[in-house]
């Protein structure tokens, strides 16, 4: 690809400290853009400080929202230096997403190089103090100014960062779910695998609901029958029920998580038994009901792994493992978190360093 330009900053931006700001709301210096025109591929790679995006109010992006983004972090490892979690898998759901909204792919090795270089010119932004993170959000959209229906001629793909701490006010202890009766986020068919910005305005309105109620998040059901569990709204939900850990099957309306996957091959790696499958409310209200639900949880790049101390369904309330962090839930934030930020070996494999 061309060379990436690097206009640096003339006036950087004081640091601030990361528990004191909500998640996302604090940017770093810099930002990556690349322009994408269908004759000519993408161009003009650059650095440059962060600002505003100047679009014409007729950008298509504006109206029908032809956007998808990903989410990732640069941890500061207990060395000083700063590594990135399986980018790869990313870069490919990344365009598995553009592929479903007719946006334009980015050679894999293209966005890789964006992601390292961005993060290094923003390196003294990875903060150091425990859970904290410098968040990563490289996103796409269509800026054509026509009104028509019409696949994107001219995208824009940017990369911005933030440092961030935990996701939850409650960090790694129990949070509250509310299962969703009335909305659905996605259906098979739908745009539920990919991670466009427009699955997230669908979800606001149960979320509200949610929050009134004093609930952190949604746990949506299928969009068909409202039967089977699917996934919380930036989450994906894992079971342990009579010593197996099940999880919902990646069946078209469900993201395909990436803390997900780590789990799952993790779980494997210590002979505990996995089942994707679909699993009904139903099923997962008796398990409760009868004692054989030990423990659950959410996963996600934002959330981490956040144990569920309460299920809310049909103004009834389900209280797990006594509202307490389950073991297994603890042994695999352990794990994972230790990778994630270099103070464990990584047997699999899943760091690459930046610098
Ligand atoms: N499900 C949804 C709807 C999400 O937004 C996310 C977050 O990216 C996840 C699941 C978890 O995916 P990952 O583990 O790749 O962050
Ligand atoms: C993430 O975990 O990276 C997400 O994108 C979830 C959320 C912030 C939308």
């Amino acid at each position: 690809m061309e060379k990436i330009r690097f206009e640096k900053t003339s006036a950087p931006k004081p640091k601030f400290d990361v528990s004191k700001v909500g998640f996302g709301t604090v940017f770093s210096d810099h930002m990556f853009i690349m322009d994408y025109e269908k004759n000519k591929g993408w161009y003009d790679p650059r650095i440059v400080p962060f600002a505003p995006f100047s679009i014409s109010p007729a950008a298509t992006v504006l109206h029908y929202a032809p956007e998808i983004f990903e989410g990732m972090k640069a941890y500061r490892t207990p060395e000083g230096k700063v590594q990135l979690f399986r980018p790869i898998e990313n870069v490919k759901r990344m365009n598995i997403s553009a592929e479903r909204m007719c946006l334009p792919q980015i050679e894999e090795e293209m966005m890789m190089e964006a992601l390292m270089e961005i993060v290094k010119a923003d390196q003294s932004w990875v903060p150091s103090e425990p859970d904290t993170s410098l968040y990563i959000r490289p996103f796409m959209f269509g800026t054509d100014e026509q009104l028509g229906i019409h696949t994107p001629q001219h995208c824009i793909f940017s990369i911005i960062t933030c440092p961030v701490g935990s996701y939850f006010r409650e960090g790694i202890n129990p949070v509250r779910i509310a299962i969703e009766k009335d909305d659905v986020r996605a259906v098979k068919g739908g745009t539920g695998y990919a991670k466009c910005g427009g699955n997230y305005a669908a979800s606001l309105r149960a979320g509200e609901r949610a929050a009134a109620q004093g609930y952190s998040q949604v746990l949506w059901l299928d969009g068909v029958e409202r039967k089977y569990i699917e996934e919380a709204g930036g989450m994906n939900v894992m079971f342990k029920i009579d010593g197996k850990v099940v999880t919902p099957a990646l069946l078209g309306s469900v993201l395909a998580g990436i803390t997900r996957k780590s789990l799952i091959e993790m779980l494997k790696s210590w002979n505990i038994p996995v089942e994707e499958r679909l699993i009904s409310l139903e099923e997962l209200l008796d398990a409760i009901n009868n004692g054989r639900l030990e423990e659950c949880w959410c996963c996600g790049t934002a959330a981490v792994i956040s144990p569920i101390g309460e299920l809310a369904y049909d103004n009834k309330k389900y209280i797990i493992n006594d509202f307490k962090t389950g073991s297994l839930t603890r042994k695999l934030f352990d794990e994972l978190t230790g990778i994630q930020w270099g103070k464990r070996p990584d047997p699999f494999g899943w760091t690459v360093p930046v610098v």
